[in-house]
């Protein structure tokens, strides 16, 4: 993700469709802070969100892996965002599954969580498609996660 899909980001982040379950949908500028948070993800960590495409490039949406604050310990989690026009083509589940394997082969993560809206039904199942079991809740979200032996 880098300066170049700030069109596309600032379409998928602000589309009320995709930020239901969000407190509001991000203006270009957070849309572009958004971009900027990945980069520094990704400088100090190796990784963040990325952009989904398609094989034939078109863009699609972001999946990845960050550290989130959960009741103040730092948790790696998956997180997706998925536009409108490719739902429901498994295409959140194999991107958030690669992200699964790269935490677990590759990083050496001990666990792997998603903090969800209760309400979220399509984030919750892509969550338990990707192996990933209630674990508990965070104020009025629902944890879920694995761990990796
Ligand atoms: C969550 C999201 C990424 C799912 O993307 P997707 O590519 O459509 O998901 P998939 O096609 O991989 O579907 C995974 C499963 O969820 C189910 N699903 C997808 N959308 C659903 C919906 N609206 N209601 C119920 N189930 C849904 C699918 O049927 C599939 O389950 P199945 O194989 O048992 O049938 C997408 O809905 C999205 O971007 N939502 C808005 C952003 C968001 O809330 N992100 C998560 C923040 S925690």
């Amino acid at each position: 993700m880098g300066a170049a899909d700030l069109d596309a980001m600032a379409g998928l982040l602000g589309d009320p469709r995709v930020m239901e379950f969000y407190p509001a949908p991000k203006t270009r500028d957070e849309a572009a802070a958004w971009i900027a948070w990945n980069q520094r993800n990704y400088a100090e960590h190796g990784y963040g969100l990325w952009i989904i495409e398609t094989h034939g490039g078109a863009f699609v949406g972001d999946c990845g892996l960050t550290w989130q604050d959960v009741d103040g310990v730092l948790r790696l989690e998956v997180g997706y965002h998925v536009g409108t026009e490719f739902l429901r083509r498994g295409l959140a589940t194999e991107a958030a599954g690669a992200c699964r394997d790269l935490a677990r082969d590759e990083l050496g993560a001990a666990e792997l969580v998603a903090i969800i809206d209760p309400a979220n039904t399509a984030s919750r199942r892509v969550a338990e498609k990707i192996g990933l079991r209630e674990l508990g809740t965070t104020g009025w979200r629902t944890v879920l996660g694995t761990t990796f032996g």
